[in-house]
């Protein structure tokens, strides 16, 4: 029998167990929990002295990229019960990206709470996160992170690739692509529907290098997966062998008591930060990786990213950046293959949840398709592939992807057209008497974490449809949104502080300048110090978006794009390890 490489770390008895608190002791209290649970069909004998493990499972029939999640906690469970573990399922809130509004990211961190707050409250002594839509996998991770029990992540894998007329056809990236043809007259209304029969044909997530696909990579480089969980999509056999596995293993977890701040350290952030460069990543992560690292206790910020990605080469061949799908990565190698590749720009003695190190986790990794994953040799981009800019009208920064936008426009200036808002622009943008052509800035105010409010992915601003019918498919754009991690295009994204709280994007008009220099990483408004201090002394607060509720709780204590948009009471310290006294 293989030796676990937890085995070196000292074993738990059963008394040692959090769950004993709740099963162990004789008492009143306990003995309602026990008679309960005998309720449910289980005799004492299917938990007495076992771990508990918590499954949260973000399965909802509103979330098709979960929607295999049913058949897969039951092979969660069925390792769980192998290894001698009593499994209890518990479902959270499951955040829809296609269905909810105005943004799935306005939640992520109400989802977090409620991790957190399951695993708390409950008799849990370990966890399986399962999720993998987009803000799903950092709010799960945000609040086992904050809770530090033992924990893995069963990330629900991408979809197959979609398919129209013998062409592939990538979530996200194709929509956005075939709706600006199908906006210029170049295809049919018939087109239109094959394209929406065809490109979502099978559970799991978005099969684009897009966000979901990005955060479970990260988090599998942070070491809370097994290896090379992240890459095998959601409806191969081995997707469920890897749920079945990861429910042996958090079982021995526990045992050893192997948690987050076991495994989680500034290195290994570097290293998640490092994978999503490699893989063209969305920009999305910046924002979910510097919370996830400012629960655990470590100072991620924007300068660190751009610094990584000086020196980071883009290696994988992905849509929005480059080609392929995610389906196709997997068949070539999949993740592991793609780090042992920037092998000498990881730390690969940074441990993982199952005790072993990244190290092991992806040793001598094979490329079974080079123009999939290139090889360190050859990469799309030598660097590079994400850049931090600043400015006056970014004064804490801002981010643009370089791989995913037309060269050309790397160093550009231009007048700005100004729309104030979302439903401002929307009305707006095609009016055939708007003053823009191909040389024009589009700026959209009010599209910020407070201002939209939830900061949703508004920023790949749509190109007016007189300029696509002449050809025009990349424009600069900024804003304070996020943009979809399966867009493409010159868009400056999360421009901090926003334009809601007075930033300098609120106060650009008509017709300024602004000049954008990726090369320098600048983005500036070319307008006066004095004028833009007068306009700033004349700008009125506009009224706060909810007044009560979660969405008032949410706009006291949100934070800024550059501080990872998580609320301030939580940030701070791990949770304490003297929790109340449970009576
Ligand atoms: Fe769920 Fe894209 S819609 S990952």
């Amino acid at each position: 029998m293989t030796k676990s490489p937890l085995s070196e770390r000292p074993r738990k008895s059963p008394q040692d167990l959090r769950s004993h608190r709740w099963y162990g002791v004789n008492d009143m209290r306990s003995f309602g929990h026990r008679s309960r649970t005998a309720q449910m069909g289980y005799h004492r004998t299917d938990y007495a002295g076992k771990p508990v493990i918590a499954i949260i499972n973000t399965w909802s029939d509103i979330n098709p990229c979960h929607s295999h999640f049913k058949q897969r906690v039951e092979e969660v469970k069925r390792g769980i019960w192998q290894a001698g573990g009593f499994p209890v399922e518990m479902p959270a809130m499951s955040l829809s990206e296609p269905f909810q509004k105005p943004t799935t990211m306005l939640y992520r961190n109400l989802l977090a709470m409620e991790a957190e707050e399951l695993l708390r409250s409950y008799p849990a002594d370990g966890v399986v996160l399962m999720g993998g839509c987009d803000k799903t996998t950092p709010a799960l991770l945000m609040g086992a992170i904050s809770m530090n029990l033992p924990s893995i992540f069963v990330p629900a894998g991408p979809m197959l690739r979609g398919d129209y007329k013998g062409k592939f056809l990538g979530s996200g990236s194709d929509t956005w692509k075939y709706w600006a043809e199908l906006r210029a007259g170049n295809i049919s209304a018939s087109d239109w529907q094959d394209i929406e029969d065809g490109i979502a044909r099978s559970a799991g997530h978005c099969m684009t290098m897009g966000t979901a696909s990005t955060m479970t990579s990260a988090t599998e480089t942070l070491g809370f997966t097994l290896a090379g969980a992240a890459s095998i999509p959601a409806p191969d056999a081995r997707h469920g062998q890897m749920a079945s596995l990861s429910g042996k293993a958090i079982v021995e977890m526990v045992w050893h008591d192997m948690k987050p701040s076991d495994f989680l350290t500034q290195a290994s952030f570097d290293n998640a930060v490092t994978a999503v460069l490699a893989l063209g990543g969305s920009t999305n992560a910046i924002v979910h990786l510097i919370a996830m690292s400012r629960r655990a206790g470590f100072a991620l910020d924007l300068d660190r990213f751009d610094a990584l990605a000086r020196k980071t080469p883009l290696l994988a061949n992905l849509r929005p950046s480059g080609a392929f799908l995610m389906e196709d990565f997997y068949y070539a190698g999949g993740l592991r293959a793609l780090l042992w590749q920037i092998r000498d720009l990881l730390s690969l003695d940074q441990l993982t949840c199952t005790g072993q190190s990244l190290f092991e986790q992806v040793k001598d990794a094979e490329i079974y398709h080079d123009e999939v994953i290139r090889r360190r040799d050859n990469p799309l981009i030598e660097g590079g592939s994400l850049a931090v800019l600043r400015g006056n009208l970014a004064p804490n920064g801002a981010v643009i992807k370089p791989s995913a936008m037309e060269p050309h426009l790397r160093r550009h200036q231009g007048p700005a057209v100004v729309f104030k808002d979302y439903n401002d622009m929307a009305s707006r943008i095609d009016e055939p008497g708007l003053h823009i052509d191909a040389n024009s800035v589009i700026v959209l105010q009010s599209a910020g974490p407070q201002g939209a409010p939830g900061m949703p992915e508004w920023g790949q601003l749509p190109i007016p449809q007189k300029l696509l019918k002449q050809g025009v498919r990349d424009m600069v754009r900024i804003s304070d949104a996020r943009m979809s991690g399966t867009s493409y295009g010159a868009c400056v994204l999360h421009v901090s502080p926003e334009s809601h709280i007075g930033g300098p994007l609120a106060l650009v008009q008509d017709g300024d300048i602004i000049r954008l220099d990726v090369e320098d990483r600048r983005i500036d408004l070319m307008i006066s110090e004095t004028e833009l201090a007068a306009r700033k002394a004349a700008w009125v607060a506009p009224p706060a978006k909810f007044s009560r509720g979660y969405g008032a709780l949410y706009l006291k204590h949100i934070q800024q794009a550059d501080q990872g948009c998580d609320f301030d009471f939580l940030q701070a310290e791990p949770a304490r390890s003297d929790e109340p006294e449970i009576h």
